[in-house]
């Protein structure tokens, strides 16, 4: 991390001192070329330097978010895979283009509403978050095809290549992973081929040994020989197939055919004038981030002192997150009001049942208490080059190593993103979040996310950004947003200590040390209940300041992550 910091401050330097010259030359009446450079801030170094392998073999910033993606899904299995899903937000500057790719697990075709309930009609944990049956079809494959097809300027099987290299010749392992590991280890155990590829004779790997994936390879070979059909039609959906349905999983071979992923126009709004683009449904990040800004909006958060700022972030947080329980889902399944929910006067509404001398009381509040669990994982990453062509991608297999089984043959580890959805109406899924039937299981219906790829711009500066950490991603995403809105660079963004507040539970969830004696003792006066919680969130975050020509870029100190900088030859 140390060593990524260092290169990180010495890019900015080369770039300020580039600008400079561009600049001198400018007003001399000389014109010049300008280099073009790229920003990639991503959760692993490996990942981070195939981004820019593939840059200067030829690649645009799209091309890099193939290679970079497809290398997290090797080098951190823990956190997203061939066997999820996620969503690409992508800007293209030529045609002023923004659009994300939905490439989100779907419900299979043989799932539904009531599949987690056991005979009493209560959910049934186990079934949504470990085995088979949590697994939805999933969308990553398909994903990479259609961003490398549409955006790219190289074939597939070339931005793939650095995956492939890293799963055939190993990585090695590092303190994230190992403890990750151990997380779900007794699941892992469970399956033998699973354990063989993760465990070490069924212990916990050494650190630094190296993790081979010698099918996962094969997989991505087959991806990148045929595209889409190579994972979702063959031999590698056979393997699929079958190892799903030899442990009781839903998939039929109609269902990886069907799976399409879907270009979505992604969701804007505005906070003081700053622009916000972020992750449309089935995510519900855009709008609980841009409803949450828009409630904000109507005080002045820098005139107030620092607990009145933040008891009044939070009751803006509860309020947004109330609406995401009560209206949101798939919009190709059901209706959701996503105008009047991002609407600035549906805000002033909400707004003025804010006080400030205490919080809304409880009894507002109603439904289950669940709480959440801790140590997840997902990924996100983040890419801009010069121009301002930008890439934030939010990707996962939901908890770490997502349901713990490996389908045999093809090293593609299932996504739990099942337990997403509602199983029933106001139980908590994984991360305490509550829904009803905007998130009921049908079949082929995505799951509701809170993946939030987002990105922030002003006149000068455009900010591309995300995280994983479940329901709280888009708690950590606002809290940047409002430092962005500070003036602050990317460096700050991601140190922002966090704190959270999702409706239900009823409580402020803080980290470690995030909150102030003096902060916990006032809060706790204006009536909220306050819980500590393990350090979370693994932002990655860059920026291309436009006036000055400069490229930053930051990787949470939290995780084991790269942000890097670097001139591209042509
Ligand atoms: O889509 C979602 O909202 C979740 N499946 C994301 C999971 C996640 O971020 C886990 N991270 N720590």
């Amino acid at each position: 991390m140390l060593s990524s910091f260092g290169k990180q401050i010495k890019s900015v330097k080369y770039t300020g001192l580039a600008s400079l010259l561009l600049f001198v030359l400018s007003i001399t009446g000389c014109s010049i070329k300008q280099p073009r450079q790229v920003a990639i801030a991503s959760a692993h170094p490996l990942a981070t330097q195939a981004g820019f392998e593939i840059l200067q073999q030829g690649g645009n910033v799209y091309d890099a978010a193939v290679a970079v993606s497809a290398a997290l899904a090797v080098v951190e299995p823990s956190g997203s895979g061939l066997g999820g899903g996620g969503f690409w937000l992508l800007h293209r500057e030529s045609d002023d283009l923004d659009i994300m790719i939905d490439g989100r697990e779907k419900a299979p075709l043989a799932a539904h509403k009531d599949m987690f309930l056991n005979a009493q009609g209560e959910p049934n944990k186990q079934l949504s978050l470990n085995g088979m049956l949590a697994a939805g079809i999933p969308g990553m494959p398909a994903g990479l095809v259609h961003l490398s097809e549409k955006y790219g300027n190289l074939p597939l099987a070339t931005s793939l290549q650095p995956a492939i290299r890293y799963a055939e010749q190993g990585f090695p392992i590092g303190t994230r992973h190992q403890k990750l590991l151990s997380f779900r280890r007794n699941i892992l155990e469970q399956h033998s081929e699973t354990a063989d590829i993760f465990l070490a004779n069924g212990q916990l790997p050494a650190k630094n040994s190296l993790l081979k994936q010698a099918d996962l390879a094969q997989t991505l070979k087959q991806l990148a020989e045929k595209g889409q059909a190579g994972f979702y039609q063959g031999s590698v959906a056979h393997k699929l197939v079958n190892a799903v349905q030899q442990e009781g999983g839903l998939w039929t071979l109609e269902d990886l055919l069907k799976y399409q992923i879907v270009e979505r126009q992604p969701v804007s709004g505005s906070y003081q004038g700053i622009k916000i683009t972020s992750a449309s449904l089935p995510s519900s990040g855009g709008i609980v981030l841009i409803e949450a800004l828009n409630i904000l909006e109507n005080t002045d958060l820098e005139a107030v002192d620092d607990i009145t700022r933040k008891h009044l972030i939070v009751e803006a947080m509860r309020r947004a997150y109330h609406d995401r329980a009560l209206y949101l889902g798939d919009t190709d399944f059901i209706d959701v009001p996503v105008e009047r929910l991002i609407n600035k006067h549906y805000a002033q509404g909400l707004s003025s049942t804010i006080r400030t001398d205490k919080t809304l009381p409880k009894e507002y509040l109603t439904g289950h208490t669940q709480e959440e669990q801790g140590g997840r994982n997902t990924t996100h990453f983040s890419i801009i080059d010069n121009e301002g062509n930008r890439v934030a991608a939010t990707l996962s297999i939901n908890f770490p190593f997502g349901a713990g089984l490996v389908a045999s043959g093809t090293g593609v580890l299932l996504n739990n993103e099942m337990d997403d959805f509602a199983s029933a109406k106001n139980s908590a899924n994984g991360y305490g979040l509550v829904g009803g039937d905007a998130n009921a299981i049908a079949p082929e219906k995505r799951m509701l996310s809170s993946m939030t790829p987002t990105f922030v711009q002003d006149n000068e500066r455009i900010a591309v950004l995300g995280t994983p950490g479940g329901s709280r991603i888009i708690s950590m995403v606002l809290l940047a947003t409002l430092d962005f809105a500070a003036g602050n660079s990317p460096e700050s963004w991601v140190k922002v200590k966090r704190f959270h507040h999702q409706y239900i539970p009823n409580h402020i969830l803080y980290e470690k040390q995030g909150l102030s004696t003096e902060e916990i003792i006032s809060l706790q006066s204006l009536g909220h209940h306050l819980k500590q919680t393990y350090n979370y969130g693994n932002m990655q975050a860059v920026q291309l300041n436009k006036s000055t020509n400069t490229l930053s870029a930051a990787s949470d100190h939290r995780g084991e992550g790269l942000a890097k900088i670097q001139q591209i030859n042509e």
